[in-house]
């Protein structure tokens, strides 16, 4: 059985007090045991979210890191230093990331690399252009952005990654992709894994759908098969809403 997973991405969103006031309401909540939970804040509030959720069943990442381990990159945060703040998770390749900050996909599979080397675990996202799926090219795009940053990781590096396709087109547009849309994409990306590695690799890797979930629509895109869970923008900034998701499994 895979992970059941759901990772609310905060984006810059939630100072001080709006962190402390989300993750008190979120702490309010029993976590499922059957599903993980993780947040993630910005840089500047990862401290404060992990003290706070000391022993508690939320976990903790960062929106990104830089490939290098240290050095001459004003403005940019080493997987040391997270790992430094007690967060082990990191996601890479929003495609807002890729969009607003030129991240490629060469560029992603050195965060990716050193991220593994570190020994931290990574929610690794990416998805289509609205133009690129009318140009039915989504297929062909999304397994490009696999290999090129993920198909030449060891097998075992695999136990750290979490995938999590998102269409750029259902990124906080309120347009979602149709469960079947999610579920045809997500066994196409199984099948990928499996080409490339083996099917039990492959049967082990969850995959996230991310993309204007809510409490709404939660449920029946998590019912897909090859769905495991979601990757959560808008909705996981009220905590009545992101835990009506994790529920909604
Ligand atoms: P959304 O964002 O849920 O607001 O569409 C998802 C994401 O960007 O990860």
């Amino acid at each position: 059985m895979r992970n059941q997973i759901v990772a609310g991405n905060w984006k810059m969103n939630n100072n001080t007090p709006e962190t402390e006031l989300l993750l008190d309401n979120l702490m309010q909540h029993v976590i499922r045991d059957d599903v993980s939970v993780y947040v993630a804040p910005a840089f500047t509030q990862l401290s404060q979210s992990v003290e706070k959720l000391k022993g508690h069943a939320i976990t903790v990442a960062a929106q990104n890191m830089n490939a290098a381990a240290s050095g001459a990159h004003t403005g940019e945060i080493s997987s040391s230093m997270l790992i430094g703040t007690e967060v082990h998770t990191v996601i890479l390749g929003h495609s807002e990331r890729r969009s607003l900050y030129g991240e490629t996909n060469d560029s992603l599979k050195l965060k990716v690399s050193s991220a593994i080397d570190a020994g931290m675990k990574i929610i690794f996202c990416f998805g289509e252009e609205l133009s690129e799926r009318k140009e039915n090219k989504h297929f062909d795009l999304v397994k490009k952005q696999l290999a090129s940053a993920l198909f030449e990781l060891p097998s075992d590096a695999w136990n750290q990654i979490i995938l999590a396709y998102e269409p750029v087109w259902a990124i906080g547009t309120g347009e979602t992709a149709s469960p079947k849309q999610a579920q045809e994409m997500h066994a196409f990306i199984r099948q990928q894994i499996e080409n490339q590695y083996d099917k039990s690799l492959a049967d082990h890797v969850s995959i996230l759908y991310g993309g204007s979930v809510k409490p709404s629509n939660a449920k029946e895109i998590f019912s897909m098969t090859d769905v495991d869970g979601g990757l959560i923008g808008g909705a996981s900034l009220k905590a009545e809403d992101f835990m009506d998701i994790v529920n909604a499994f």
